[in-house]
């Protein structure tokens, strides 16, 4: 017989159902053995009663401790006594892969979590984490698809970044520096002058020493590029975007939410119009709440926290101070001060999830650009290393626009995590390469 997992088995009352999967649970009561069975859809008590099975059966059940793989065969019922609603009742039971003794108990710290966590990856919770995650990739990259974007593959290992460059990881290639890509844009910017619309998916890397909640070493970043997009536009767009992912996770997910503690009402929710506030509201806002900020300032967590603590939909901050902002971003011609970008913030503190702008698309404006950041910042461009990505606005360079926004952020913010290392499977941070 082919197996089922749990979800579909118990759709399937009183016929022969066979299901593998691990034992999460185990306890043996006067000649029953009680298994609680676990698969990705779910948990499943399972009855293994002496009398209906054959010995090697029998003998399986006995020997199986938590994490085993098993294979069983048997009957559900509906069963108000059962934990999981329903009790399997089984005819024939086989160990797969016997478990020694689980490193994991009840009751483990956060570190130990992280140390056991190709493990840990099997809890409840991120089970429904991943499998949210993987919706959430889904959505994402549909949305695009549908209104015409490529989905394009940018290298990894790059020369140059493509954001303050601050923060870069650099390894040996045979003999040459290059450096982990934090920011796929350039490339995509490249390819979009070939293809029209279009995104990467990919991870960027960021040697971020500071340790907070929301950074990762290497973070999936989606990266999309519209040609003749400004950056209204782009704000239109994202916030569809973003809108469609938490629409659809809520709708198409309930039972993974559900398990996890998500308030479906709160994603459906989600729609556009987001609120639009310039920079310079924002400080006036800041100020309003009593703390200080000067023009030129850079928000921190604090910040993002007032600006977005009684919202319940993310929020837009547009037209950032030109000096604290990247080289590829266009001077706003109606007030010299700024540059055409918008960051979007998430509600409640969860922070920044994109960061948006047109492009700077024209050779001297940008090359003056540039000029002007090496002063400000007080660093040297490697020029060499750019020079494919200026010659773009040689030959034929349209206006255009992008963004970027952090998967992990994402999901962070949308399933209400505390720490934006359980959005990933294996989180990368100052302190943590390993499993
Ligand atoms: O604001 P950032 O640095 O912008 C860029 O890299 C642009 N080149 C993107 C683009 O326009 N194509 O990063 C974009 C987003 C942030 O808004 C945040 O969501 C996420 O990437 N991000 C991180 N996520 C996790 N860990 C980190 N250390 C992150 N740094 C940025
Ligand atoms: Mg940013």
């Amino acid at each position: 017989m082919k197996s089922s997992d749990i979800a579909r088995a118990t759709k399937k009352l009183g016929v022969d159902v066979r299901i593998a999967g691990w034992v999460h649970r185990k306890r043996e009561s006067g000649g029953i053995i009680f298994i609680v069975l676990r698969d990705v859809s779910g948990l499943l008590q399972v009855a293994v009663k002496k009398d209906n099975v054959n010995e090697e059966s029998w003998n399986s059940a006995r020997e199986a401790t938590v994490e085993s793989s098993v294979d069983i065969s048997g009957t559900i019922k509906e069963d108000p006594r059962s934990p999981t609603g329903y009790e399997l009742t089984a005819s024939s039971f086989k160990v797969v892969g016997i478990s020694e003794p689980f490193p994991i108990t009840e009751y483990q710290s956060a570190e130990l979590l992280l140390d056991k966590r190709h493990l840990w990856l099997r809890s409840q919770k991120m089970i429904n984490v991943m499998r949210a995650r993987s919706a959430i990739f889904r959505y994402a990259r549909e949305f695009l698809d549908r209104r015409g974007f490529y989905e394009v593959t940018p290298p990894i290992l790059t020369t140059a970044g493509g954001e303050t460059g601050a923060d870069l990881f650099e390894t040996d290639f045979f003999g040459r520096k290059a450096y982990l890509t934090e920011s796929s844009q350039l490339y995509v910017e490249a390819m979009e002058f070939a293809l029209g619309k279009t995104y990467s998916l990919v991870p960027s890397f960021r040697a971020e020493k500071s340790r907070t909640v929301k950074h990762l070493a290497e973070y999936w970043h989606l990266e999309p590029e519209m040609p003749y997009f400004n950056n209204k536009q782009a704000m239109d767009l994202e916030e569809r975007l973003v809108s469609s992912i938490a629409n659809r996770l809520a709708k198409e997910n309930a039972e993974v939410l559900e398990k996890l503690g998500v308030n479906k009402d709160e994603l459906l929710k989600i729609k556009p119009p987001f609120e639009r506030i310039s920079y310079e509201k924002a400080l006036g806002i800041l100020n309003g709440k009593g703390m200080p900020r000067v023009w030129g300032d850079d928000f921190g967590v604090e910040d993002e926290r007032a600006l977005t603590e009684d919202k319940s939909k993310p929020i837009f901050i547009y037209n950032w101070p030109r000096e604290i902002k990247p080289f590829y971003m266009p001077i706003n011609p109606k007030d010299t001060r700024t540059v055409m970008n918008s960051d979007m913030l998430a509600p409640h503190g969860h922070g920044e999830i994109i960061g948006s702008s047109e492009r700077e698309w024209r050779f001297n404006e940008l090359m003056q650009r540039m000029r002007e950041v090496e002063e400000k910042k007080n660093i040297k461009f490697n020029i060499k290393s750019y020079e494919w990505w200026i010659e773009l606005r040689k030959y034929g360079s349209v206006p255009h626009s992008g963004f970027g926004m952090g998967m992990e952020r994402v999901i962070k913010w949308l399933l209400n995590l505390d720490h934006i290392r359980d959005a990933i499977p294996f989180p990368r941070m100052s302190n943590r390469l390993e499993p």
